[in-house]
Formats: C-alpha cells, sequence, structure tokens
C-alpha cells in the first residue's frame, strides 16, 4: 500500500471492534474482486494489487459485469461522444481538427485542442442520449443497491446525459460542480472582433458539472450501510460533509507531462471524489472510460479497489506507464 493509501484508509478503526456486518462486507469485497480481475478474455494490465485496467469497449464489459458487483462509479466520459470516435480522434492526434480546436490564447501560452460541443448535430445529441441511456443500464446491473455514479459532463451537454441516468432508474442526488476555467466560450464574434469588441458570442465557461447518481435501494440508508456498504457518501471530515461545490484549477504539469491524456482530470480532484464514492472504505470502484487512467491512480492512493476499461489501445498503455507515478503524487492544493 502506498503512503497516502495507507493513510486514507480509515474503515474500522473509526468504529472500535469490527462487528459482523463489517467482516461480511470485506469478505465479498474480496470475492467479487477476484472475479472481476480476471473476468473476460480481453488484454488486461494488473497495475497494483487492488487495481486493473481491462483494454475492451465499454458495452462488452458492462455485459459481461456480473450483477452486483461493483460498489461506485467515478468516470469521465465523452461528454459528447463524437470527439473520441475514430475520425475526429485522428484529426486530434494530427494536432486539431473536426471537433477538436486550440481554444484562443491570451497569455502566450501554448494550449492543447479541446472539444467544441457546440458543433453536434440535432441527430448526434439523440445518439448521445442513447449512448448514455445503455452506458447508465449496464452500471444500474453491476452496482450494488445504494452504489453512487459520479459523472463528468460538460455545460452544454449535461442536461442530455443526466437525463438518460434518470431514466434508466438512477436516483439523481445532485451535482458536484467543479470550478475550473476551461477556456471554452467568451469569445468575439469571429471575423468581427473589433466591430463587436464588446461582445461575447457565449458565456466563458468556469465551471464543469459531475452529475450524482445513486442506484435505488429498500429500507434505510443505516441498514443498506451495513447490508452493501453503499448508499451515502463519505465525510471530509467530522465536521465537514461532502460538498457540491470543488474548486480545482486545470490540471497541471507535472501530472500532464505523466499522462499526456487530451482530457486528463487532476489527482487533487479525483481523489476528493473517489474518497466520497465508497462512503466505509470498503468496496470496488470502476470506471468504464479509464483513459490515462486518472481514477485508478487516485483509487490506489486513497487505497481503494478500482477496475477500469478503455477501448483505445494507446490510453491503455499511457495508464500502465502513468499509474504509479500518478498515484503516489502528493495531492496539491487548489
Ligand atoms: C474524457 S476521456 C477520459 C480521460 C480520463 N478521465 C483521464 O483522466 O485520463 C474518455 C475516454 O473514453 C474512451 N472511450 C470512448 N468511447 C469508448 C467506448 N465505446 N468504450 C470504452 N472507452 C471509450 C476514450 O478512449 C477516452 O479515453
Amino acid at each position: 500500500m502506498s503512503l497516502l493509501g495507507t493513510l486514507f484508509r480509515d474503515t474500522s478503526p473509526i468504529r472500535g471492534d469490527e462487528p459482523a456486518w463489517e467482516r461480511e462486507l470485506k469478505q465479498c469485497e474480496e470475492s467479487s474482486w477476484a472475479t472481476l480481475r480476471n473476468l473476460g478474455a480481453q488484454k488486461r494490465h494488473h497495475l497494483s494489487e487492488r487495481t486493473t485496467y481491462v483494454l475492451s469497449d465499454v458495452m462488452k464489459w458492462l455485459a459481461d459485469l456480473p450483477a452486483n458487483s461493483i460498489h461506485a462509479v467515478v468516470t469521465d466520459p465523452p461528454y459528447g461522444m463524437i470527439e473520441y470516435e475514430d475520425k475526429n480522434h485522428a484529426k486530434l492526434r494530427k494536432g486539431r481538427g473536426g471537433v477538436w480546436r486550440i481554444p484562443p490564447s491570451f497569455d502566450g501560452a501554448k494550449r492543447r485542442p479541446v472539444p467544441r460541443f457546440t458543433v453536434l448535430s440535432k441527430e448526434e445529441i439523440v445518439n448521445l442520449h442513447g449512448f448514455f441511456s445503455s452506458v447508465a443500464y449496464g452500471i444500474l446491473k453491476a452496482l450494488v443497491p445504494g452504489g453512487h455514479v459520479f459523472v463528468a459532463s460538460n455545460p452544454l451537454v449535461s442536461t442530455m446525459t443526466f437525463h438518460a441516468f434518470m431514466e434508466s432508474g438512477f436516483e439523481k442526488r445532485g451535482e458536484v460542480i467543479r470550478l475550473v476555467q476551461t477556456l471554452r466560450g467568451g469569445d468575439r464574434p469571429k471575423g468581427a472582433e473589433e466591430e463587436f469588441s464588446d461582445l461575447s458570442v457565449m458565456p466563458r465557461s468556469c465551471w464543469e458539472p459531475w452529475g450524482v447518481f445513486r442506484k435505488p435501494f429498500e429500507g434505510t440508508v443505516a441498514e443498506n450501510l451495513r447490508a452493501w456498504g453503499t448508499g451515502a457518501l463519505r465525510r471530509i471530515s467530522d465536521v465537514e460533509p461532502f460538498k457540491d461545490v470543488i474548486q480545482c484549477s486545470p490540471t497541471r504539469s507535472p501530472e500532464k507531462d505523466i499522462a499526456p491524456h487530451p482530457s486528463l482530470k487532476p489527482q487533487r480532484f479525483m481523489r476528493k471524489l473517489v474518497r466520497a464514492a465508497l462512503p466505509l472504505g470498503i468496496g470496488i470502484i470502476l470506471d468504464p472510460f479509464a483513459g490515462s487512467g486518472a481514477t485508478l491512480a487516485a483509487a490506489e492512493a486513497v487505497g481503494s479497489r478500482a477496475i477500469g476499461t478503455d477501448s483505445d489501445q494507446e490510453y491503455f498503455a499511457m495508464a500502465k506507464q502513468a499509474f504509479r507515478a500518478l498515484s503516489s503524487m502528493p495531492t496539491e492544493k487548489g
């Protein structure tokens, strides 16, 4: 276990002697983990004793997952879907084009391309809804009752994504707002910047929504915690509950140098989510769109088991390279 894992894995000592239900929950975690680690024939990296990354399309993997085998999902999917489709993904790898564009620079710093979600057609928005409905159904089956989902989105498309989760049977429990300046929006009218110098075509985006959902369960939260270890969120401390606004600036170097994924999420933010997602620190986290493994590294850092999948060979390889360095990074502030 890493030093951070040792610090964060604070389960039984809080409550003194371990009750029988807690022992049983830990045994269930062990047996689910033994099954999941080697499930299916896809290529995989066992990144650590408690982390596995499988190279797989999300639908194939969710279809294979046993019911009630996952305790929380923390994931950053392709927000508009098309940005990671082959055609656009190939343009991104060339530098820019398609839905990927370089944000205008105001400080001389070199910027990486970010996707433009304003270009989605009506048909693509309907497809997006269909895709997230299928993902949500798959996750609903795999999660234990009371299991939470944290799913990232973007203000332009989040309504569709979050609606798909609600329609599939999840309870919406709120949204976590990550306060972050992404450099999306805020531009003057194209080609007439001087003529309309005091206008912006749309607001400059300063936040990132993460939908928070929970699989329904019967009985009280306390009963569900004893039965499945889920249903609540872990507090930040005795005097501070988990909160729905988190200030967190864009991912910086050296994280971006370790894992140069175009949508890398910062460890300081991901660790807060994965820690909150397992209320008793018992259970397995799934990230079905794992990219360079930021969620998996965060779970390792807080001492939790996690399994991730992604369909892209390059990101699968990147995560293997990046995992140790990301998970052992000290958490900086801001
Ligand atoms: C927004 S990125 C996740 C980045 C990740 N949070 C990180 O910090 O590295 C979304 C990921 O979803 C993957 N993806 C897109 N379509 C997929 C599919 N059908 N099945 C599995 N993964 C998919 C992409 O390859 C991409 O890495």
